[in-house]
C-alpha cells in the first residue's frame, strides 16, 4: 500500500489523555490502556475510531467501563464504534518482549526491557491512533519484579512508587507535555546512573541521569559533559530552555538506529553513550557529543513542535541535524566539522540523490516510513536550512526560528509552517526556494569567470517520478583572488535562481582566480571552467579553509578520474603526479596548518564520491587508482610521512585539539607508508598498536595491519580480540576493521567472521559492523567474482524475517547497479532480482528492492 502526502486528512478522533498500565515480564507483559477520546471538530464525522495495531490482539475492549461488543478488526487495526462526542476506551494486550527481534515496540535487550516507538512502534504495544498529529498527556504505571527490574522509567516526572507483594514493586510517571505516541518510552532493568544536575537560564534545577549496566558506569562522563554543554548551548544559541524536572538517558545494546528523543527519556544505542580513552576513538567521542546534542535538541525541534505527518520528517530531522552540526562546529572548530559533514553528504547523500532511491527532503509517498530515515531527509534537509541561514544571516535566521517555536509550540506542524516562519521572521522571500522541498536530485552548476563577469548555469537532473525540473535557488559565497598577490578582494554572496545568470564584479582583478561555493554554501555539484594551475593556486592560497581543502580534492579527483580511464576525463598537467606530490608535500610542511586540518587535507576522496563524478563508474578501477596514488605519495614523501609519524607519536594522550590532531595525522602517515611499502610499514604499525594507550592509535594501527598480508596482522587481531573480550563496542570494531580491509582475502574473512562465535544476526550493531563495513569496502564488495554482491544479498534474505528495518538498509549498496560498469551492474541487478523473488519479504525490504529495480 502506498501512502501519499496529498491524501492527508486530520484525525477524526483526538486522545487528549492516555493512562497505561504495564505488568512487566520479559516473556510476557500485559498492557492495559485507558484512552480518553473526543471527537475532532475539525474532521469529518465518523462513528468509529480507528486504532492502529501491529502483531497484537485485543484481549479485552471496554467502552465507558463496560465490555464492548461492537468492535471489529480492519486488517491490523481495531475499529471501535462510538455514539456520542467522547468516550473512555480501555484495551488489554499481551506482549512477548523477548521474542520481539524487530526491536520496534517493547523489546528485551541484555535482560532489560525498553521501547522504540518512532515511527510506528507504539502500535506494537497497544491499539492507538498511532500518528504524530494525535497528542496526548501520558500517565504510565509500571509493575514488575523488583530484582529483575529495580529501575522503572518512563517519560516526564516520577509521581509515585512503592513495594508490592511477592518481591514486586511499581512506579508511576506523568508527562505533562502533550505528545504523539512515537515519543512514548519505557525502560525497566537493572541499571545504575551517573547523576548530575543543570541549572537552566531561568534558574530551575534539572536532575540529569545517564542509565547504563553497572560495568559501563565508568564510561559515561563524556556523555554527561556533552549533555550539559548541549543544554547550555541551546539556551545561548536558540533561546531554548529545558522544560521538565528530570532528563534521563538510557544506553541499550540492541538498537536499530543511533538514538531516540523520547520526551524526558532519551534511549540511546550504547555506541553513542559509552566512551573512555581505552575503548573509544576520537571519532567515537565526537559521535557521542553529536548524538547526545541531537537528541537533546529534539526536545524543542521535534517534541515541543512535532510533525503533522511522516512526510514532514525533515521538519524535525533536518532542523535538528543543522542544530547539532552548528553545536559541534562551536565545540570542535568550524572548518574541520564542516569538511566532515560535507564528506558524509557527498559519500552518502549524493549517491542516494542520483540513484533509484532518490526522493525530495519532503517525500511525496512511501510504503514503509522506516525507509525514509535517510541521508536526504536528515543531511540534505540540514543543508536546505543552512542555505536559508546563509541568505538571511545568523541574526535574522534566529528571528525566524524564534517565530517558528512561538507560533507552533504544542502543535504538529509542517515543513511549510517552518518555511513561512523563516520567511516572516527573517524577512526573506522563499517562494521559489520551496522547490528544495519538492525536487529531488543534486543540482549541477557550471561556472566561468571572464573579465570580471561570473556566468552561472544550473541543471537539476531527472530523478524517479520527476523527469522535468525547475531552476532552484542556489546561494553561493564567492571570492576572487589576485593571481599575483594571492589576496582576495573579499567575499560576496550571489544567488543563482534561474537556469542561467551573470554577475558582474566591478572590482575584479584582471585574470582573477575564482573561489566559489565557499564553505559549501549549497549542496550542489560544481563544474568550474578553470585555467591550468588555478586549483593549485587555491589549494595554496585560499583563505576559506573549506575552499582550500576543496581545491586539493578537485585536483586529486581530476587525477584519479584520468588515471582510471573514466569517460571524458583528460590528463591535466596541473594534476599530474609531480604537481600532486608538491601539493601534498606543502600540506605536510605547512606549519600554519593545525594537524586537525592537515588530517582533512591528507584524506583522499572516498570512492563512493569518485563514482558520482561519472555517469557509469568502474568502482574497481577507481579504487585501484586511489590506492595507486596513495602508494605513490607514500613513497614520494616517505621521509616526511616518517617524520610526521614520529612527531605525532611523541604527543601524549589528551582530548585537547592538538593531541587529537596528532593522532589523526599519525595513522594517516602510517596508512600512506603502508600503501607504499607494506614490509617496511608493518613493524611500525605493530609498534604503534603495541604502544597505544588509547583506542584511536590502536584502532588506527589495526586498520592498517588488517589490510596487509603480513604476519603482524594475525598477532594484532588476536591481541585486540583478547584484550577487549566482552566489550561489545570494541568487538564491533574488530569485525568492522576486517570487513573493511584491503586484504586480498577479505571475502573469505567475512564468511569466516559470519560464523564466528561473537557474531549475532539479532544485534544490529554487530550486523552493521560486519556487513556495512563490507558493503562500503569497494575492494571486497565489488570483487570481480560477484561474490561480494551475493554475500550482501544472502544477508538481506537471512536478516529480513528477523529485523526487516535493518535488513532493508543493505539494499541501497546493490541499488547502485545502473551506475556501475559491466559486469558489475548486471551482477548487482541479479542479486536484487533474487531477493525480489523470495517469498514473504517484509514491506521494508520489498519497497527498497522494487524501487531499486525500478
Ligand atoms: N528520531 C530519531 C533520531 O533522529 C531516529 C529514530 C528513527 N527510528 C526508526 N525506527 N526509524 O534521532
Ligand atoms: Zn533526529
Amino acid at each position: 500500500v502506498t501512502i501519499r502526502r496529498a491524501d492527508y486528512t486530520p484525525p477524526a478522533w483526538l486522545v487528549p489523555e492516555i493512562a497505561l498500565h504495564f505488568d512487566l515480564g520479559a516473556g510476557a507483559t500485559t498492557v492495559r490502556s485507558e484512552l480518553k477520546v473526543v471527537r475532532n471538530p475539525e474532521a469529518e464525522r465518523t462513528g468509529n475510531i480507528r486504532l492502529n495495531g501491529d502483531e497484537i490482539e485485543p484481549k479485552s475492549v471496554l467502552r465507558n467501563g463496560a465490555p464492548c461488543e461492537s468492535w471489529t478488526m480492519d486488517g491490523n487495526d481495531l475499529l471501535v464504534s462510538i455514539d456520542g462526542e467522547e468516550a473512555l476506551i480501555s484495551i488489554t494486550t499481551e506482549l512477548a518482549p523477548d521474542t520481539n527481534s524487530k526491536l520496534m515496540g517493547l523489546y528485551a535487550s541484555n535482560g532489560m526491557l525498553c521501547t522504540q516507538c518512532e515511527a510506528e512502534g507504539f502500535r506494537r504495544i497497544t491499539f492507538f491512533p498511532d500518528r504524530p498529529d494525535v497528542l496526548s498527556t501520558y500517565t504510565v504505571r509500571m509493575e514488575g519484579d523488583a530484582t529483575t527490574f529495580p529501575v522503572l522509567l518512563s517519560n516526564g516526572n516520577k509521581t509515585g512508587e512503592g513495594e508490592l507483594e511477592g518481591g514486586r514493586h511499581w512506579a508511576e510517571w506523568h508527562d505533562p507535555w502533550p505528545k504523539p505516541s512515537y515519543l512514548f518510552a519505557l525502560v525497566a532493568g537493572d541499571l545504575v546512573a551517573l547523576e548530575d544536575s543543570f541549572t537552566t537560564m531561568s534558574g530551575r534545577t534539572i536532575d540529569l541521569a545517564i542509565w547504563v549496566r553497572e560495568a559501563d558506569l565508568g564510561r559515561t562522563q563524556h556523555a554527561m559533559d556533552s549533555l550539559k554543554k548541549s543544554m547550555k548551548w541551546d539556551e545561548e544559541t536558540f533561546g531554548r530552555e529545558y522544560d521538565l524536572d528530570v532528563f534521563n538517558i538510557v544506553a541499550v545494546g540492541d538498537f536499530n538506529m543511533g538514538a531516540m528523543e523520547n520526551k524526558g527519556l532519551n534511549i540511546f544505542n550504547t555506541k553513542y553513550v559509552l566512551a573512555d580513552p581505552e575503548t573509544a576513538t576520537d571519532g567515537d567521542y565526537d559521535g557521542v557529543e553529536g548524538v547526545i546534542a541531537h537528541e537533546y535538541f529534539h526536545n524543542w525541534s521535534g517534541n515541543r513542535v512535532t510533525c503533522r505527518d511522516w512526510f514532514q520528517l525533515s521538519l524535525k530531522e533536518g532542523f535538528t541535524v543543522l542544530r547539532d552540526q552548528l553545536f559541534s562546529q562551536d565545540m570542535q572548530g568550524e572548518a574541520v566539522k564542516r569538511i566532515e559533514d560535507v564528506r558524509v553528504l557527498r559519500a552518502v547523500q549524493f549517491p542516494e540523490d542520483s540513484g533509484p532511491l532518490a526522493h525530495p527532503i519532503r517525500p511525496d509517498s512511501y510504503q514503509e516510513i522506516s525507509n525514509f530515515y535517510t541521508s536526504t531527509v536528515y543531511n540534505k534537509g540540514a543543508e536546505v536550512l543552512r542555505m536559508m541561514r546563509s541568505m538571511a544571516g545568523e541574526e535574522r535566521f534566529r528571528k525566524g526560528t524564534d517565530l517558528y517555536f512561538d507560533r507552533h509550540d504544542g502543535e504538529a506542524a509542517t515543513c511549510e509552517d517552518f518555511v513561512r516562519a523563516i520567511e516572516e521572521g527573517a524577512d526573506l522571500d522563499l517562494k521559489q526556494f520551496r522547490r528544495w522541498y519538492e525536487q529531488a536530485g543534486t543540482p549541477r552548476v557550471s561556472a566561468a569567470l571572464k573579465d570580471g563577469e561570473l556566468r552561472l548555469t544550473q541543471e537539476v537532473p531527472a530523478t524517479p517520478g520527476q523527469p522535468d525540473k525547475q531552476p532552484m535557488v542556489i546561494p553561493l559565497r564567492v571570492a576572487l583572488f589576485d593571481r599575483d598577490t594571492g589576496k582576495s578582494s573579499g567575499e560576496r554572496l550571489v544567488v543563482l535562481d534561474r537556469a542561467e545568470a551573470s554577475f558582474k564584479f566591478e572590482d575584479a582583478p584582471a585574470d582573477a582566480v575564482l573561489s566559489i561555493n565557499r564553505g559549501f554554501t549549497s549542496p550542489i555539484s560544481l563544474d568550474v571552467e578553470r585555467a591550468a594551475g588555478d586549483l593549485l593556486f587555491l589549494a595554496a592560497n585560499d583563505d576559506d579553509p573549506f575552499a582550500r581543502y576543496e581545491a586539493l580534492q578537485e585536483l586529486v579527483i581530476e587525477h584519479l578520474l584520468a588515471e582510471a580511464g573514466a569517460e571524458g576525463a583528460v590528463h591535466n598537467d596541473a594534476a599530474d603526479l609531480a604537481a600532486l606530490g608538491e601539493a601534498f608535500g606543502a600540506i605536510l610542511d605547512d606549519d600554519a596548518l593545525d594537524d586537525q586540518m592537515r588530517g582533512e587535507m591528507l584524506l583522499l576522496p572516498p570512492v563512493a564520491y569518485l563514482c558520482e563524478q561519472v555517469l557509469v563508474a568502474d568502482p574497481v578501477a577507481l579504487h585501484k587508482a586511489r590506492e595507486g596514488l596513495k602508494a605513490w605519495l607514500g613513497g614520494e614523501l616517505r621521509e616526511r610521512f616518517e617524520a610526521l609519524h614520529a612527531r605525532a607519536s611523541a604527543v601524549p594522550y589528551s582530548l585537547e585539539r592538538k593531541a587529537r590532531g596528532a593522532r589523526k595525522v599519525k595513522t594517516q602517515a602510517l596508512a600512506y607508508l603502508a600503501a607504499a611499502d607494506a614490509a617496511a610499514a608493518a613493524p611500525r604499525a605493530k609498534a604503534q598498536f603495541d604502544a597505544a594507550d588509547n583506542m584511536t592509535d590502536r584502532q588506527g594501527a589495526l586498520m592498517v595491519l588488517a589490510g596487509l598480508d603480513r604476519p603482524e596482522r594475525k598477532a594484532a587481531l588476536a591481541d585486540f580480540h583478547e584484550r577487549f573480550a566482552g566489550n561489545d563496542l570494541a568487538i564491533d570494531k574488530w569485525f568492522a576493521l576486517q570487513a573493511g580491509s584491503l586484504h586480498p582475502d577479505v571475502i573469505e574473512h567475512v564468511k569466516d567472521l559470519a560464523g564466528h562465535a561473537d557474531f549475532r544476526l539479532t544485534n544490529p550493531n554487530r550486523v552493521r559492523s560486519l556487513y556495512m563495513a563490507f558493503a562500503a569496502n569497494k575492494h571486497g564488495f565489488h570483487a570481480e567474482s560477484g561474490e561480494g554482491y551475493r554475500l550482501v544479498a544472502d544477508l538481506i534474505l537471512q536478516l529480513d524475517p528477523i529485523n526487516p528495518q535493518t535488513a532493508a538498509r543493505f539494499v541501497a549498496p546493490l541499488g547502485r547497479w545502473r551506475r556501475m560498469a559491466e559486469p558489475h551492474g548486471t551482477m548487482m541487478r541479479e542479486q536484487l532480482e533474487r531477493i525480489a523473488a523470495a517469498d514473504g519479504l517484509s514491506r521494508d525490504t520489498y519497497e527498497q528492492v522494487s524501487r531499486s529495480l525500478g
